[in-house]
């Protein structure tokens, strides 16, 4: 008798802020549109309001001021998050650059939700600085971690309009609406076990996508100029 194949659903998060992109997750999985477990969510600010939003028992966090190095930091943090086992880690609002060994380690499993329109504006601030460039359009982008910042291989992105007398905060809530779709239909792929990335490509069902997916109006994903939804 084979054993049933398990389907890489369990997943990380790592937070540092209010955690509306876990929510996102945590109430789809109730749901029951995102077949999925959170194994535990990571913290580097251990007065997270998004730590709050889970059990005490799925909690780690722990202030970097206490280690000796940003590489003790990470690799005391990687420690955690591998006791979990977790088939996918999910940077949602995690503000503290990861050191290289860290990416490494979980390399392949590493996602990132970016807002920006990637490869614009990678770092902070994007908001503003979409509208000081006097852009018509913005977003967000998730994508796989690399060592260099912001700069994995683009899973796929929502775009916004960038709307005359937006302010920096207009313009993030607008974002942050369709950054909660995107970011559930990427880990849907996930979990199904559809997504990978090879080395520096990323696959979807075991061929390469050279070009991000683009969320539709209906919280779908779409191949650009595809007919229907991935
Ligand atoms: C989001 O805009 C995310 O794209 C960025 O940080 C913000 C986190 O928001 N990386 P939240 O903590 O999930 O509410």
């Amino acid at each position: 008798m084979s054993a049933t194949p398990t389907r890489p659903d369990r997943i990380a998060v790592l937070v540092s802020g209010r955690g509306s992109n876990l929510q996102a997750i945590l109430d789809a999985i109730d749901a029951g549109t995102l077949p999925a477990h959170i194994v535990g969510v990571f913290s580097d600010k251990p007065s997270a309001a998004a730590l709050e939003r889970v059990e005490p028992a799925l909690r780690w966090s722990a202030s970097p001021k206490d280690y000796a190095s940003r590489e003790a930091f990470d690799a005391a943090l990687g420690d955690a998050i591998e006791a979990t086992q977790p088939d996918w880690i999910v940077c949602a609002g995690y503000l503290r650059i990861l050191c290289d060994a860290f990416v490494e380690r979980f390399q392949g499993r590493l996602l990132n939700i970016h807002p920006s329109l990637l490869p614009k504006y990678p770092g902070l601030r994007t908001h503003a600085r979409a509208i000081a460039d006097g852009e018509a359009e913005h977003g967000a982008s998730v994508h796989f971690v690399i060592p260099e910042l912001d700069a994995g291989t683009v899973v796929a992105q929502a775009r916004v309009p960038v709307r005359p007398g937006d302010d920096a905060d207009a313009l993030a809530a607008r974002v942050l609406e369709v950054e909660h779709p995107l970011l559930l239909a990427v880990l849907r792929l996930a979990v199904a076990g559809r997504l990978a990335e090879r080395g520096t490509t990323t696959t979807l069902d075991g061929h390469a996508l050279f070009t991000p997916l683009l969320l539709d109006s209906a919280g779908a994903l779409r191949a650009p100029g595809a007919d229907g939804p991935v």
